[in-house]
């Protein structure tokens, strides 16, 4: 077993907003490295570390345009966050607030070493600061748009700010940043943010003030409480605040310990902050750098930037979870994108994903293998007939290679999740999942139960689904712990939860009861989830780029519904009469009609779920009430332009008519 230790970081949270998809990807990427490090070396070996950014300027103003004191503010926030995370999963080992005592003796500390290390000097500043970034900005990072200089990422004004000021001699560690970044442990991953960082400290670096004279949220400057310490330097501070300190990192007592073994996950956003200013503040207070920093891209929409300020790209994990779990959400964001490179969000992919990997490999194997051993063991499938290699090569036709096998597999999930890469791991976990669902096709379960001398082949073959499903719930248990919670209980196995799998041995069990962990979404009701979660087109900005407002970020996330419409917004909706003039089965999918409507000025085409109440014939000719203005969505690759309107389900289901003839295109009001 590799006892190593690990110490993995997300970036503490400014508490200006609730989580998004951004912030949820960051911190479940962590977990899930977290419980992957866990299962392999134990609990006690590793400490998952996230929390909040509680000072500074945006804080305090946010605070104050609530009419709130701050730290009542961030209280509020921090009880959400906590709660939100709680049902996303995340193990975390601490939620660390920088607001917390411990945390402020841990600053003081670090100010105190630089100071003594002679790496702090006070001189006038003049110059702009972006509230937005919490940065100090030079004429180069500016724009100017009528006159005005705004922050080239936030597009918001900035602030001119004439001050006396802290400043930490930065210049004085770019040799040592260059040898770091140069060294084989590869300090800062991807490579081309290592090659990004030693591009940017080779063109210069210049010192960087470390305090505010005209801010108050902060912790004050030992021997000056007049100006309170810079909020990068309060907050990178937290990593070592959670181990104990800087005498405990220094000394490696404690939790001290991990500080050899860490790891932050950061966005190319704060990249600079982390892979620059950190090292040096650290080699100024006499510690070490970190191990690695590992810089992932953003999740755009539409490629635009996830973000708090931007509400056209409000992805709100929280709603999702409400209809799918939140399992599939982790799962998808793990799955589907490259860690370290950017990746677009669309809600189709994630239901692509959530019917075929999920639904119809991992789910439908759980499904058929507990339903067989029921049906054919009653629930108990013995410790027996674990497959002889030679037959486990034959369980992959697909990989067409004779030499692949669940271990290689369970290798090469090793080696990714070690190597920050989820996606390549969960990608071997599935093919496990699908080799044994072809398995079963292979071997037809169905006929050996028809031939009394082939029950020991059976019930073999039995065991081998259930190993090949025990292998997969714990090697899937980084990114969905309930699922795999849920796989091993069905399976009898809950025992095992925690584990990594070594031996192909199947233990024996006694299996409950087949319950579908994924139950499909009907492609009508995938459409309706799509329309619903979709922020209003209207917020999104013309022109692509971020607002230029001058008010801090709006708390996007955290707008209920609202309960009551007023008028103008039903007139949002276009409803109109439409006649069908054809219609046809959707192929495979036994509730779908693919209809052709006469819409007055054209003819659109819908798909719509009521091929189990009507059939083609009776809808033709008919006369429906049609949502025009309704996103169109591809429905089993036909492009659905809107939506006629029914009501009740399968077993009773009226359709929307008009009780005297009404020519096509009248709106409905
Ligand atoms: O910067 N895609 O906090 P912050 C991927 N308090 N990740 C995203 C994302 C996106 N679209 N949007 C946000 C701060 N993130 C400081 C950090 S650390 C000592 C202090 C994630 O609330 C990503 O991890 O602005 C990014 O680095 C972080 O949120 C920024 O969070
Ligand atoms: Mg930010």
């Amino acid at each position: 077993m590799d006892t190593a230790r690990f110490f993995i970081t997300t970036p503490i949270y400014y508490v200006n907003a609730l989580p998004h998809l951004g912030t949820f990807y960051s911190t479940v990427v962590a977990d899930a490295l977290a419980r992957y490090h866990r299962a392999r070396s134990g609990k006690d070996n590793v400490f998952f570390l996230t929390g909040l950014d509680e000072h500074g300027l945006k804080i305090e103003r946010i605070a104050r345009d609530k009419g709130l004191e701050p730290q009542a503010y961030c209280d509020g926030i921090a009880a959400e966050f906590k709660k939100i995370w709680a049902r996303a999963g995340i193990s975390y080992s601490r939620f660390i607030r920088t607001t917390e005592p411990d945390h402020r003796a841990a600053v003081i500390e670090m100010w105190q070493r630089i100071m003594a290390n002679g790496d702090i000097y006070t001189a006038d500043y003049d110059g702009f600061y972006c509230v937005g970034c919490e940065e100090s900005k030079t004429e180069d990072d500016l724009i100017v748009e009528n006159g005005e200089k705004l922050c080239r990422i936030h597009r918001t004004p900035v602030e001119r700010v004439k001050e006396k000021n802290y400043f930490f001699r930065l210049s004085k560690y770019a040799d040592r940043l260059l040898e770091w970044y140069a060294s084989d442990a590869q300090p800062v991953r991807p490579e081309s943010r290592r090659n990004e960082v030693a591009e940017f400290v080779r063109g210069g670096l210049r010192d960087i003030s470390i305090s505010r004279l005209s801010v108050k949220w902060g912790i004050p400057v030992p021997g000056d409480p007049q100006h309170v310490i810079y909020v990068w330097i309060d907050a990178l501070t937290n990593y070592l605040t959670a181990l104990g300190g800087p005498a405990a990192v220094e000394a490696g007592t404690g939790n001290g310990a991990f500080w050899a073994d860490a790891h932050h996950l950061i966005a190319k956003d704060i990249l600079r902050f982390h892979a620059v200013y950190w090292p040096a503040i650290l080699w100024s207070a006499g510690l070490p750098p970190p191990k690695q920093v590992f810089c992932h891209g953003y999740l755009t929409v539409k490629g635009q930037k996830i973000s708090k300020s931007i509400p056209a790209t409000r992805v709100d994990p929280n709603a999702i979870a409400d209809e799918l779990g939140v399992d599939p959400l982790r799962y998808f964001v793990l799955r589907e994108y490259t860690l370290g490179g950017d990746g677009d969000f669309t809600y189709e992919a994630l239901f692509q994903r959530y019917e075929s990997d999920l639904g119809n490999d991992l789910g439908n194997l759980l499904n058929r293998t507990v339903s067989m051993a029921h049906r054919y063991f009653g629930g108990v499938v013995n410790a027996t007939g674990t497959l002889p290699p030679e037959q486990l090569y034959e369980v992959w036709p697909h990989t067409g290679d004779t030499h692949w096998n669940a271990h290689v597999s369970r290798m090469t999930a090793e080696e990714a999740w070690t190597d920050f890469a989820p996606s390549r791991a969960l990608e071997a976990t599935w093919q496990i999942v699908r080799a044994f669902n072809g398995y079963i096709e292979k071997q037809k379960p169905w006929n050996l139960a028809k031939d009394p001398a082939k029950r020991g082949a059976l019930e073999a073959m039995l065991a081998n689904c259930c190993e090949a499903l025990r292998w997969a719930a714990l090697m899937v248990a980084p990114a969905m712990p309930t699922a795999a919670k849920e796989i091993l209980r069905q399976l009898g196995r809950s025992a095992d939860e925690g584990t990594w799998p070594t031996e192909w041995q199947w233990p024996g069990g006694i299996l409950e009861q087949p319950q579908p962990i994924f139950p499909r979404i009907e492609p009508e009701k995938q459409a309706a989830l799509i329309a619903r979660w979709m922020p209003a087109e209207a917020t999104a900005p013309a022109t692509g780029a971020p607002p230029a407002a001058t008010k801090p970020a709006a708390h996007a996330a955290d707008a209920p519904p609202p309960a009551e419409i007023a008028i103008d917004d039903f007139a949002k909706i276009d409803l109109r009469v439409a006649k069908v003039v054809a219609c046809e089965r959707v192929p495979k999918a036994d509730k779908l009609l693919k209809l052709t409507l006469d819409v007055g000025s054209e003819q659109r085409t819908v798909v719509s779920g009521i091929a189990l109440a009507y059939s083609p014939e009776q809808m033709v000719g008919r006369t429906v009430i049609y949502l025009a203005n309704l996103k169109p969505a591809k429905i089993r690759g036909v492009l659905s332009q809107g939506m006629i309107l029914a009501a009740g389900d399968a077993d009773v289901l009226g359709l929307s008519a008009l009780d005297r003839d009404v020519a096509p295109g009248t709106k409905v009001r």
